[in-house]
């Protein structure tokens, strides 16, 4: 069975081709990032007319590079949400339309569904049951994953996402939009402890988060220094070692808590090479397992859309199996 995934919920528009038994066929994605940067975040209205025009042309890009026709696609998976009211619509729309007109069934998607699935596309992959985190510009939390469709929270922020407390530290820091890779370019640069800041909810006795008192403990800091280039970079520096601590903490208490052995990272700052770091160093020591998806599928993308779609699909048919091959990538 082949799947066409379509995400079109903020600023991306990610398409991708899963077969049931090869795996990733082929996929492609359009950053609008270029485009929203001059305003400094996603502008709504920008991106739902950015993804009218280029949803098409990539589905046709993709079957074209993994070399599927048409009415070769069984299923269309699209991102139902959360999202942009507009983006969503989209994808909504045109999946829907192209299931109807080829006669196959259409699934909806959540989003973060497809994060937390992402890893499955990466080789080895966890197996069932699993510990997630999924750190998003919009989410911040820790679910048990049982299988598919048996999601348990476990703990979320309670304020601002990881991502979103990158972004707008980034911001204070003036670097650009979004700021997470930026922020942790520039911390590559400064001197870790020159700063210390909090790590907030680190003893809070359960597993939730929260970062926006460090986005202000972060404005304090620049406004009584100068604003040269190494106190800046010391200063995300001490940023990124107090997100990424609490990060690790939580997810180590999370696997405590639950008794599993893996633990699977999903969405942008999944990204984050200091977090990769601190938590493969750490799990190793206890003989646990930490799984990242491939760096283009930790950010938004189609790959994860279609997987979960093909997983779904599977699921309401019988066994939800893998695809054991990770195939050809377009771009
Ligand atoms: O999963 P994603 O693409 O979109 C959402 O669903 O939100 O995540 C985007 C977020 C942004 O906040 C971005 O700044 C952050 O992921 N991000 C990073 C890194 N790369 C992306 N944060 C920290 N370090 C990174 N290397
Ligand atoms: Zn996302």
């Amino acid at each position: 069975m082949i799947v066409l995934g379509i995400e079109t919920s903020c600023d991306e528009t990610g398409i991708a081709l899963y077969h049931t038994e090869q795996g990733l066929l082929g996929h492609a994605l359009h950053s609008q990032i270029a485009m929203h940067s001059e305003y400094g975040g996603v502008v709504p209205e920008l991106a739902s007319r950015d993804h009218i025009r280029r949803t098409l042309p990539l589905i046709k890009q993709v079957l074209k590079h993994s070399n599927v026709r048409l009415p070769d696609i069984d299923a269309i998976a699209y991102t139902q949400g959360p999202g942009l009211a507009g983006a969503l619509l989209t994808g909504a729309s045109i999946g829907t339309a192209l299931a109807f007109a080829l006669g196959i069934p259409v699934l909806n998607i959540h989003h973060l569904e497809g994060h937390l699935l992402s890893p499955l596309l990466s080789k080895p992959a966890p197996r069932f049951p699993f510990v997630a985190l999924l750190v998003s510009g919009g989410h911040t939390q820790l679910m048990q994953v049982d299988g598919i469709g048996q999601y348990r929270l476990l703990g979320e922020t309670v304020d601002d996402a990881a991502g979103e407390a990158f972004d707008k530290t980034a911001k204070l820091l003036g670097l650009g939009y979004p700021g997470g890779q930026s922020l942790a370019n520039l911390a590559t640069r400064g001197q870790a402890g020159r700063f210390k800041l909090p790590r907030p909810m680190l003893h809070s006795g359960d597993l939730n988060f929260s970062f926006s008192g460090l986005k202000t403990a972060v404005a304090l800091l620049i406004s009584k220094h100068e604003a040269a280039p190494q106190t800046h970079a010391d200063i995300a520096r001490a940023f990124e070692d107090a997100v990424t601590d609490v990060l690790v903490e939580k997810s180590l208490s999370a696997l405590e808590m639950t008794g599993l052995q893996q633990l699977v990272v999903a969405g942008g700052v999944g990204a984050n090479a200091q977090l990769r770091q601190k938590l493969s160093h750490r799990l190793t020591a206890l003989g646990a397992t930490v799984f990242f998806p491939e760096l283009e599928f930790c950010t938004d993308n189609g790959a994860m859309i279609a997987l979960a779609g093909a997983l779904r699909l599977q699921h309401i048919n019988g066994a939800p199996r893998i695809a054991d091959s990770f195939t050809v990538k377009a771009r």
